[in-house]
């Protein structure tokens, strides 16, 4: 028998663990075409929680009583298809189960031998082209300019920065505990840090960290921390909205202030950003990121969980922070 995680509920405000149902299915007969996945490493990930709300968005909402969908890598264990063997390992969109059958579309070969394999769900994978093609398409960086970073010691944000640290600019993360805040200075190189949960001023303290102000905003969180970073910005800003985590589990419309004053007062730039958008620049941006890597300009963190049934543990423990850059189950 196989074990299957389901969506059971539509979370109302921050999921819960009896939002998910775990059941058991019979794993069918392979046909001519199909490979037998064994999973190995799950990625969680924020947008996730956009998918469980009955809404319309860039990407169909999961249904209920159906399994949750996500980056992972598996092994092949099986094969009726002459694509793959069996030993080889892909990554792709697939469902929370243990084993899987597959017909392969859509499924990328990893090496195991070119880099670890969980590092293809996160710094080779969507989210490291989120923060190189974010970062380099939107924010359009140059050097001697002013960075800064939300949700800076997430898998996203940690890679922001360091990119922007390669690029020649100055960079400001924010995070949210003293440790986050350190790690962001000794082990990536950003310039200054700041700790949102202690700090009462978050506008004073990013005047303070960037006293030229702030000419591109990487945006991985909004709210609060977002309008603090508007106060700050200066004229010809560029702002990627990537993420908005701070409001995903709101189940009504925030208050927020007013953007359009300081676009204008500014001649600033905020665009919504989208990592599929840029399909055509993968190959181009892992490349980079794979060199960076190979030249110990750029490093990455991950916060591995062990275990199938831990799954929704981990993926909930994202939005208090649990996580120093990329999330990931180990099965
Ligand atoms: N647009 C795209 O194509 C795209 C692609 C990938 C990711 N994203 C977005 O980018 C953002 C980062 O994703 P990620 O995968 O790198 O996740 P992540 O940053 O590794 O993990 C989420 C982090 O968000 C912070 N957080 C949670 N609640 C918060 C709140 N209320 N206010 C401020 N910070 C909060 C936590 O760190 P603290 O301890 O600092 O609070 C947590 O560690 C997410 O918003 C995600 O949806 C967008």
């Amino acid at each position: 028998m196989n074990n299957t995680i389901l969506l059971d509920k539509r979370p109302v405000g921050t999921p819960q663990l009896s939002d998910f149902k775990f059941t058991e299915e019979k794993i069918p007969e392979l046909k001519e075409g199909q490979i037998l996945l064994e999973t190995k490493y799950v990625s969680v990930d924020p947008y996730l929680r956009g998918r469980m709300n009955d809404a319309k968005s860039y990407v169909p909402p999961f249904e209920l009583n159906k399994p949750i969908v996500s980056g992972i890598i598996a092994g092949v264990i099986e094969s009726q298809n002459s694509n793959f063997s069996k030993g080889d390992f892909v990554s792709g969109m697939l469902a929370w189960k243990k084993q899987q059958v597959s017909h392969g579309k859509d499924l990328m070969k990893v090496s195991p031998e070119k880099a670890p394999l969980s590092a293809y769900l996160g710094i080779l994978g969507m989210t490291g082209l989120t923060s190189y093609l974010g970062l380099t398409e939107i924010g359009k960086p140059k050097e001697g300019e002013t960075l800064v970073v939300s949700g800076a010691a997430g898998a996203v944000g940690s890679v922001v920065g360091q990119i922007g640290k390669i690029l020649g600019l100055r960079v400001i993360g924010i995070a949210g505990t003293d440790e986050k805040v350190s790690m962001l200075k000794s082990d990536f190189g950003f310039d200054e840090a700041i700790n949102y949960k202690t700090t009462e001023n978050i506008s004073a303290a990013i005047a303070k960290a960037s006293p030229g102000g702030v000419d591109v905003y990487f945006d991985n969180v909004g709210g609060d921390i977002s309008d603090a970073v508007l106060f700050n910005i200066n004229r010809f800003a560029r702002m990627v909205i990537c993420g908005a985590i701070s409001v995903y589990n709101e189940t009504s419309l925030p208050k927020s202030i007013s953007v359009q004053p300081f676009l204008i007062k500014k001649s600033a730039l905020m665009q919504g950003f989208i990592v599929g958008n840029y399909s055509d620049k993968f190959p181009a941006a892992i490349q980079k990121l794979s060199e960076w890597l190979k030249e110990g300009k750029l490093t990455y963190r991950e916060t591995i969980v062990e275990g199938f049934d831990n799954i929704p543990g981990a993926f909930i423990d994202l939005f208090s922070g649990k996580n120093k850059g990329k999330m990931l189950v180990k099965i």
